[in-house]
């Protein structure tokens, strides 16, 4: 069990002015913030973060989806960081995450799903190295 996880606050709610009130929540849930910055990826570095995916059918949308608009990056950390976040964002298909969580209340659709959450302790370093350097977190 590790203590940070790594979100992104997504395009979608980005652009409908939802982040303030996304990390709110996540502040209050118990989470402090070890790093984060707002910043917007190409194509190409969308496609290196979800290269997992590459292979996927939704992978085009999902790639041109993330490049269409700002995003928030962020590490968190709060005991049991990676399993508690992904329950407090609810399912990844907002129509099936449970009432309260940050997709239920912020999400439209399963491209379309407010935030991102890391799935292990392993994809939660690996995605935080991906936005930030040493000196960008603490
Ligand atoms: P995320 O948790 O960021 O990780 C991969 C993303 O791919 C996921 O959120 C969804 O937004 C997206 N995704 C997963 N399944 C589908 C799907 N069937 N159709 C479109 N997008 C998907």
């Amino acid at each position: 069990m590790s203590n940070r996880t790594f979100t992104m606050i997504k395009p979608d709610a980005t652009s409908k002015g939802y982040t303030g009130a996304i990390l709110d929540q996540i502040i209050k849930a118990g989470y402090s913030v070890k790093a984060m910055k707002w910043t917007k990826l190409t194509i190409e570095q969308a496609g290196l973060f979800y290269d997992i995916h590459r292979e996927r059918p939704f992978f085009g949308d999902l790639v041109k989806f993330m490049s269409s608009g700002p995003i928030v990056a962020a590490i968190l950390e709060k005991e049991n960081a990676v399993e508690d976040f992904r329950t407090l964002i609810g399912a990844t298909n907002p129509a099936n995450a449970a009432e309260g969580t940050i997709r239920k209340n912020f999400a439209a659709s399963i491209g379309e799903n407010a935030v991102h959450g890391s799935d292990s302790d392993e994809n939660a370093q690996i995605e935080g190295d991906f936005f930030f350097s040493k000196l960008e977190r603490f």
